[in-house]
């Protein structure tokens, strides 16, 4: 890779204290794996400080019909003297061999299973610092198999999610944020299907003997495992910019392309702001509905549900957002998952950053907004408790159960409280040294804290007990400082609330220029109560129940759920039904199974619509269920 990686190890570690990636050199090489300093990730058996992977290169066959991922992994090892093993993570696979570099069989134990973790694969070294893993894996909470027809095309589709702790389900690896490693993969699949990485493509599919197809991948930057994804499906691609373009079943590809015009526009304007994209090529790959996130940053090639088609380009903040993790998170990445933040709060940041430079200000205004009150209903849900604090305690548990709108929302306006303060231009500049100084580098709130402290804040020791950063990171829920955002649109749409409250005629609404993001204001602040005839009233003259735009959709279900508003149930069980994106799905089943008369029309729907949903979705929505007794 470089010099650095001929220098003894533990000289390696002098490095990462006195000079994090080449001195914070903008657009510097990653720095060598020694370098980097670990903490320690109680979500891992990996120990790094023994012995990383750093690269993984896969030979992997996608198999439609025993609907399993078959082949093998090779893992170079980069080991610290008198390392004599290697630590891995797995969850459910099965292991047929486990050799060296040159082929000899190595010695290697697999833990008893942890419900959380999986098991611990511990493979005993000779000489060689290679290690070659022949497995079988199916039934992998990372991965659905989904059939003809659950999709566009009628054909089969695999996707991939490995955030947070799922990618040991499919590839034996050190399933940790903290490890870093480039991949290759040779990726085999039916004919008929185009697989798909995040990473660079290294051709369009050769034909194999056996009447297969083979593709091949390589990304060179050094990523977390949780950022290696694969596809594949009949998927189509139509080009959008120079760098930019989508991959989709073909019946979705010409709208999605539509949909998505101003993706080039965005990585322009996203590099302006915070240094240059370090990814080659940003494709979005639009999945079938059962994608259980609305978006999944995957390295070269974001993942996205098709519930951001509204036809209207209306919801493409999420598009903007997975671009920001190409800084926040894919280049600094959270240390582990007690961090999330550090990955979301900044990715929101910079989201509506970009936002705000593609549409103005009174657009990003409005996110902020409903970002807000996002954020003050799982307060208001976890009744300001431990899950509230940014850097959170995630022991015992899996990642994912703690997910929320806190690591986002808190997370962001902790970053606009420090902008207000330093200003914007100053801010600006910290950002953009901070992404250049620990690209490619775990970041902790202690580390994040520390490097404030040292630069932006080197000249100003108060400033952080002033803007109470301590608090922010450490304690729950909203410090008082926080800045409430406001804005004007939203005002105006307040005022046609107040009159259609105090029994204005619907017709008599003034909704002219009201956009996707109006909508959702007047409908998040609808009070409870309203009757029946008032909703079928906005249902006759604005055809919620029929709308298209899955967020605007959404909103009005829960209002139909909370007054009882059955005209909307069909498609209520519809929406339930057609797609799995968990935000969705999660707050309906929560909203049903709380009302008497919910509970059973949850569990029928439920049952007819978890097959097609994906491990992710299922688990959450099970809990809720349980948890009901529905
Ligand atoms: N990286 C997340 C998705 C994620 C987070 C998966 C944690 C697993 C664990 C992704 O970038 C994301 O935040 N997606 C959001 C959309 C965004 C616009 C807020 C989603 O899926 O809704
Ligand atoms: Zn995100």
């Amino acid at each position: 890779m470089s010099s650095s990686a001929r220098r003894p190890w533990f000289l390696g570690l002098w490095v990462a204290v006195l000079a994090p990636n080449g001195c914070g050199i903008p657009g510097s090489r990653p720095p060598a794996p020694s370098e980097i300093t670990m903490e320690r990730d109680i979500h891992s058996y990996a120990r790094p400080d023994e012995c990383r992977v750093t690269h993984i290169a896969l030979d992997l066959d996608a198999d439609f019909v025993g609907k399993a991922l078959r082949g093998k992994a090779r893992l170079t090892l980069d080991r610290a003297p008198g390392a004599s093993s290697v630590w891995l993570d797995t969850e459910g696979l099965q292991i047929a061999a486990v050799r060296d570099g040159d082929g000899a069989a190595l010695v290697h134990a697999l833990s008893p299973r942890d419900a959380v973790l999986g098991s611990a694969l511990r493979i005993d070294l000779g000489a060689s610092n290679t290690v070659v893993i022949e497995y079988e894996t199916k039934d992998a909470a990372a991965l659905q198999w989904l059939e003809p027809r659950q999709t566009q095309s009628g054909k089969p589709f695999l996707f991939t999610q490995g955030q947070a702790i799922l990618t040991r389900t499919w590839i034996p690896c050190q399933d940790t944020p903290g490890v870093r490693q480039s991949y290759d993969a040779r990726i085999t699949a039916p004919a008929g299907l185009r697989a798909v990485m995040s990473a660079a493509r290294l051709d369009d599919g050769v034909a194999t003997a056996d009447g297969r197809i083979a593709y091949r991948f390589a990304l060179e930057q050094p990523v977390p495992s949780y950022l290696i994804a694969l596809a594949v499906g009949d998927l189509a691609f139509r080009p959008i910019g120079a760098r930019t373009g989508v991959f989709a079943e073909p019946q979705v590809v010409e709208g999605a392309a539509w949909e998505l015009a101003d993706t080039e526009t965005m990585v322009e304007l996203a590099e302006r702001l915070y240094g240059p994209y370090r990814w080659g090529r940003f494709d979005v790959l639009i999945l079938p509905p059962s994608f259980p996130f609305g978006g999944m940053e995957n390295p070269c090639l974001t993942f996205a549900t098709p519930t951001i088609l509204a036809g209207d380009r209306s919801l493409v903040a999420l598009i903007a957002h997975e671009l920001a993790h190409s800084w926040s998170g894919n280049l600094v990445t959270n240390s582990t998952w007690s961090d999330l933040w550090l990955n979301e709060g900044f990715t929101v940041y910079f989201e509506r950053r970009i936002m705000e430079a593609l549409y103005g200000v009174p657009y990003a205004e409005m996110l902020h907004v409903l970002g807000w009150q996002d954020l003050q209903s799982d307060l208001t849900a976890f009744a300001n408790g431990p899950d509230t604090t940014l850097h959170i305690d995630v022991s015992g548990r899996n990642p994912d159960d703690a997910f929320s709108n806190v690591p986002y929302e808190k997370g962001e306006l902790l970053l606009v409280t420090i902008e207000r303060d330093v200003g914007r231009e100053r801010f600006d500049t910290f950002l953009a040294d901070y992404f250049a100084r620990y690209a490619f580098q775990p970041m902790s709130a202690e580390r994040f804290e520390r490097h404030l402290r040292d630069t932006l804040f080197a000249a100003d020791a108060g400033a952080i007990e002033r803007l109470k950063l301590r608090q922010w990171i450490h304690s729950p829920g909203l410090p008082d400082n926080a800045i409430e955002p406001k804005s004007a649109e939203f005002a105006r749409v307040d005022a046609e609330r107040v009159r259609f409250e105090s029994g204005a005629a619907v017709a008599s609404l003034d909704v002219s220029g009201f956009t996707t993001h109006h909508w959702l204001h007047l409908l998040r602040k609808l009070p409870a109560g309203t009757s029946l005839a008032r909703l079928a009233e906005l249902d006759q003259r604005f055809a919620l129940t029929a709308t298209g735009n899955s967020e605007i959709r959404f909103e009005w279900l829960r209002i139909a759920i909370r007054e009882r508003y059955e005209a909307a149930f069909p498609a209520l069980e519809d929406f339930l039904v057609k797609q799995g994106r968990r935000k969705f799905l999660k707050p309906l089943y929560e909203d049903l199974v709380r009302t008497d008369w919910g509970k059973a029309l949850a569990r029928r729907i439920y049952d007819r619509a978890r097959p097609g949903y994906h491990t992710v979705s299922a688990n959450t929505i099970d809990g809720i269920l349980a948890k009901a007794g529905a």
